[in-house]
């Protein structure tokens, strides 16, 4: 790579990418009416319905965790990295609980973006499957959040690898991932959740390793990691948190439509009545959609 140091100037730091991104149109095609990325493995939709589900499902995460992180991280931590920071309402909101801080919002298409860079936070582009446009030792806190339908199994270890290879000694690395695990579901939602994990797998995807990231920090030599399997309700029964997590399993469903009916020669019509069947069980057995999230620290003296 041919490092050229860019800075960003902010209130009290400087941050130095290695190069200057490169622009990079969202290249959008059409599958089944939807517009998804070109030249990355990543299968969700990339538009404005998509855009406006990120955000609803940012709320919902709030409303069930009842906050934006768990790692125990300083309130005078000053550098933060958001990888695949979608619509960037995570580093916005952010930014109001660390005001002194200045974060970047990383994605692969800017597409999404929907505020302007400002002198609390940045957005630009980067593909966290080619390696982070950053030297090492960057940032005091690195987050990546629901990239599940992004990072293929083979590429796992290398993407922690460079969540930790920026992050500041003693500094602290977090990844949080939904969507594989629903409790107290009845045989319809395990079989739904079986064929949607085949039809990942055919695309070189493993959504069951969400719930290993965790060991996986501690294989790659993270510490004090700490790992949370956090179950919250789905579905009406569990009220305004349940109510809102079965609205974005629904339209994330909705989102997959497209990419694991095409896969499996089923129609739209066909994967719809499966998943109104899905949704009247959560109802029945009171579901939980369990959140994966880990945390941990760069060694201090790594
Ligand atoms: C499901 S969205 C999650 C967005 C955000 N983290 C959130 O929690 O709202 C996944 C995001 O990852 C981005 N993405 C996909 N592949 C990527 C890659 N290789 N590098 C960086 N970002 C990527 C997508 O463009 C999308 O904005």
């Amino acid at each position: 790579m041919n490092r050229r140091q860019w800075p960003l100037f902010r209130r009290r730091h400087t941050l130095h990418l290695d190069q200057a991104p490169a622009p990079q149109p969202a290249s959008p095609i059409s599958v089944d009416g939807r517009a998804h990325l070109i030249n990355t493995p990543y299968f969700l939709p990339k538009d404005a319905e998509e855009d406006a589900r990120l955000n609803f499902q940012h709320r919902a995460l709030y409303a069930a965790m009842g906050n934006h992180y768990l790692a125990p991280i300083k309130p005078e931590t000053d550098t933060i990295l958001d990888v695949g920071t979608g619509t960037g309402i995570w580093p916005v909101e952010m930014s109001r609980i660390f005001p002194q801080a200045h974060i970047i919002g990383l994605d692969v298409s800017s597409s999404s973006f929907q505020d302007a860079s400002t002198a609390a936070y940045t957005f630009i582009l980067g593909d966290v499957l080619k390696g982070l446009p950053f030297p090492e030792k960057q940032f005091e806190f690195v987050h990546q959040r629901l990239l599940v339908a992004a990072i293929p199994t083979a590429n796992w270890s290398t993407v922690i690898n460079e969540l930790i290879r920026v992050t500041r000694p003693g500094g602290w690395i977090e990844v949080l991932e939904i969507g594989v695990t629903i409790k107290h579901a009845g045989s319809e939602t395990a079989r739904l959740l079986a064929w949607m994990g085949d039809r990942s797998k055919e695309r070189g995807f493993d959504m069951g390793m969400v719930s290993q990231l965790g060991q996986l920090l501690i294989e790659t030599g993270v510490q004090d990691v700490e790992i949370h399997h956090i179950p919250a309700p789905l579905g009406d029964w569990g009220g305004h948190v349940g109510s809102m997590l079965k609205a974005n399993v629904l339209s994330a469903f909705n989102a997959l439509k497209g990419a694991y009916c095409t896969q499996a020669n089923m129609s739209p019509e066909q994967f719809d009545a499966w998943v109104q069947d899905v949704a009247e069980e959560w109802e029945t057995f009171h579901a939980s959609y369990v959140f994966h999230a880990a945390y941990g620290r760069r060694a201090p003296s790594a």
